[in-house]
């Protein structure tokens, strides 16, 4: 497998971001913020969005694995790594790199919910269409994209091109880099 089409420019989600930050400033101004990032996908995601919050912000992360397939999700999900901090009377933010099936979000977010936070919302960078369970409960979306497997900007596929600097989609083909192609940007 390789990198394929790009989807999102690193330019068009760095913009993306700015505007979805400068969202959650508008909505969150004087209240207590915590992001949650959901490990490793959301590792880029987390660093970019954050830097475009002009609030004092909290952070933490959770690691979770769904068991199954490398390209589907089985909606089984175990935490690796729970939060650091109690999230009661809180308000948290969950952010992700991919919404697909939406199934570890509703996991997590019944998850979360128990443990009485003062709100509870999701920023995802990225939302297929067609595949959400329930579409919404995710407050901030960065781009709707087709369901097809993508790549990069946290993305994985088997443990790779997380480092991507764009999004793209995965095809058949030799394993290469992509120095000097579309996805290492202009
Ligand atoms: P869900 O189907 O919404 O539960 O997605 C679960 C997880 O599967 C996401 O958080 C990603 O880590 C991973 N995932 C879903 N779609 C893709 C994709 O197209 N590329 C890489 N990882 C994906
Ligand atoms: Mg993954």
């Amino acid at each position: 497998m390789r990198v394929g089409r790009v989807l999102v420019s690193a330019e068009e989600i760095e913009a993306r971001l700015a505007e979805m930050g400068a969202e959650i400033t508008a909505d969150y101004a004087g209240k207590d913020l915590l992001l949650v990032a959901v490990l490793k996908g959301a590792f880029m995601v987390m660093a970019d969005l954050s830097r475009h919050i002009a609030l004092p912000v909290d952070l933490d992360f959770m690691a979770v694995s769904s068991y199954g397939e490398a390209t589907k999700t089985s909606g089984v999900v175990r935490i690796l790594k729970d939060l650091d901090r109690e999230i009661a009377g809180r308000h948290v933010l969950i952010v992700e790199d991919i919404v697909d099936s939406g199934l570890t979000l509703q996991y997590l977010r019944r998850n979360l919910e128990v443990r009485r936070p003062a709100s509870l919302e999701i920023a995802t960078l990225l939302l297929k269409r067609g595949l959400q369970v329930a579409p919404t409960t995710v407050r901030y979306v960065g781009f709707e994209i087709p369901p097809d497997f993508v790549i990069g900007y946290g993305l994985d596929y088997l443990g790779r091109y997380r480092n991507l600097p764009c999004v793209a989609v995965m095809e058949e083909g030799e394993e290469e880099g992509w120095e000097g192609t579309a996805a290492s940007g202009p």
